[in-house]
Parts: C-alpha cells; structure tokens; sequence
C-alpha cells in the first residue's frame, strides 16, 4: 500500500509512505512518518482521512478505517511540541502548595515586619490545611491513581495551566493571610458548615478517581459507561457524567463559606465554568459512542446541566 500524507491545511504534499498494510496501525503509520521527518515524534503527530475530520487513534488499523487498495491519502497535523501529562500536572499542582504556604508564613516583604507574629485566626489555619491537602491529593492522584489515555499535551498548556493555578493561589493566600483577614460573618456555624462540604467534596472527588481508574485496565485506554461502583459516592454517576466536577465544586464553594473569601468565590467560579465546558464535551461523546447511554443523566449538575 502506498499513502500520499498531505497537509491538513495547505493541502501540499509531504511525503509517500510505502512501508505499510492494510494491517498496519496508525501508529505504524506515525513511525514510518518519523523516519521520514524525524522532528515529528509519534505524539507530535495527527492524522485524519478527511483534512477537517477527527484525528484518527493510535490503535485503528488502515483497514478497519476503510483504507483498503493500492493508493490512499492521510491528511497530516503537527500538533506542536509536546510535554508528559504528568510533568504538566506536577507543576501545576506543586506551585499552588508552595505558594500558599508562603503566604502562611506572612513574609515580611509581602505583609509588612512583625505580620509573621501577629495572631491568626482559627479559619485562617483551618483554610491552610484544606487549599494544602488538595493539591496534595491532586500530586498523589496524578502519581498513584489516574491512568490517563494520553502520555502528552502540547507544550504550551503547562504556561496556560500553571499561570492560572499559580496566580489563584497567590491571590486566595493573599487575602486569607492577610493580618487584617476578617473572619466569616456567622462564626463557627458557617466555618464549620463549609469544612464538612469541602471534605464531603474532596472525599467524593477521590472516590470517584478510584472508580475511573477501576474501569480502565492497566494499560489500556478503554472508556466505558462509568457506573457507581460499592462507594456510596460514586452514586452520582447516576445524575451525571462526572461526578469527580461536581465533587471538585462542591469542595471550592464550600471552602469560599468557608472562608468567605471573594477570590476563592471567583476560582470556584472559573473552575465550574472551565468543567462544565469539558463535562458537557465529555456527556456528548459518551452519548454519541454509546447507544444505551442513560438518558436522564445530565453533565455536571444533576438534573438541570
Ligand atoms: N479546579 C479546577 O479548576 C479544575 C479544573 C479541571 C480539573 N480539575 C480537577 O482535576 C481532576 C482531573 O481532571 P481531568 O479533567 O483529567 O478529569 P477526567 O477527564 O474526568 O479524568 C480523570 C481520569 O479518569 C480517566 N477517565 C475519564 N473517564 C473515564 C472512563 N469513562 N473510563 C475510564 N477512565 C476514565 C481519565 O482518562 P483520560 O486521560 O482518558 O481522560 C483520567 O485519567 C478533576 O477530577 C478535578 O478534580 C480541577
């Protein structure tokens, strides 16, 4: 089989590629690619059968796609330089530990001298632990439970990332640390209340990483139906899609009553309307890739997104 690879966008020829069968894999594909342009490493690389189509998966066979007989066309698409999941996700989740703990500390550059032995209130030790046991759950998720079915992203989503996850944690810990940081209005009522929310949220946010990694086989890609497993809290997998969103912005409204602090408000805001775009994207491909997907299930927010 010979494949002419054209440009996705200019539609210029790029090269032949002889090397293959109908049995090949689109991933035989990328390699005899590289051998040919060795800038492009397999990740670096799209391919699709229609310019503006979806990119094809590594997995699928030329066959299998319909790519059968002497002489067939790809479209190619550079993706750009690429960077681990997991490089990105560590320093996205490691700046925002550090940072807020610098806060904690209330440096004299920042607050003023003499800020670092003013008395803190309770909520302001409180708000520490749980932005500081967030993030270092996120680290140990990354590391210990996800399995994520891209090794790459492109290079320039960990400056996007990281300059959104820094820049909100210097201006929550900012506020929180602040000497003149004035306690929530209802007292212990509202402190309390939001600390049992945000633990409700992380704890639920947690249970169901566990259960996406349990439906995933090592090593493998699959994406099924996510059904609850035996953890009461992945019975949210009922209402929606992902139920790990709604968890993860019921923890930061929460630790905003919490705190009642209006950059926190403004994260968890952002946040949701960040997840929400992605639950609804990730709620249609379940849709259209399973024919019995249940009906009643909403995005992010049961029964009404
Ligand atoms: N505060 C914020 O602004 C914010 C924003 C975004 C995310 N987050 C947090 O970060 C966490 C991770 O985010 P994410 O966007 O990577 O979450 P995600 O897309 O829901 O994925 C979490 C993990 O589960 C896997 N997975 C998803 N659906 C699956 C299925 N049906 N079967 C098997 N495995 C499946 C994913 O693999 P794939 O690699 O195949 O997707 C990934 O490894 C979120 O749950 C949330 O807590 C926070």
């Amino acid at each position: 089989m010979e494949i002419t690879v054209l440009h996705a966008k200019s539609n210029k020829s790029l090269a032949t590629i002889t090397n293959v069968t109908s049995n090949s894999t689109v991933l035989d594909v990328k390699k005899e690619y590289q051998k040919k342009n060795p800038k492009y490493y397999a990740t670096r690389q799209a391919f699709k059968v229609d310019p503006k189509g979806k990119m094809l998966k590594d997995d699928e066979t030329l066959g299998s796609l319909g790519l059968k007989g002497k002489n067939v066309t790809l479209y190619f698409k550079d993706l750009g330089s690429q960077i681990g999941w997991t490089t990105v996700f560590l320093s996205e989740y490691a700046g925002p530990l550090v940072i807020y703990l610098i806060f904690y500390t209330r440096p004299a550059i920042i607050y003023g001298a003499g800020a670092a032995s003013e008395p803190r209130a309770q909520v302001v030790n409180i708000a520490c632990a749980c932005f500081s046991f967030h993030y270092i759950k996120r680290l140990l998720e990354t590391v210990f439970i996800h399995r994520f079915s891209n090794a790459t992203m492109p290079i320039m989503n960990l400056f996007k990332n990281c300059s959104y996850y820094w820049g909100f944690a210097a201006l929550i810990s900012y506020f929180i640390n602040h000497p003149l940081y004035t306690v929530p209005s209802f007292g212990d009522r509202q402190i309390f209340g939001g600390l049992a929310g945000f633990i409700i949220g992380e704890l639920g946010n947690f249970s169901v990483h566990v259960a996406f990694r349990n439906m995933r086989p090592a090593g493998t890609k699959a994406r099924k139906i996510p059904v609850p497993d035996s953890n009461p809290l992945t019975q949210l997998f009922n209402l929606v899609s992902c139920p790990n969103y709604t968890y993860e912005v019921i923890a930061w409204i929460s630790f905003s009553v919490m705190t009642q602090c209006l950059p926190a408000a403004l994260f968890t805001t952002c946040g949701f309307y960040q997840m929400a775009v992605w639950a609804l994207g990730k709620h249609r491909n379940y849709r259209k890739e399973f024919k019995d997907y249940p009906r009643s299930r909403k995005s992010i927010v049961p029964f009404l997104l």
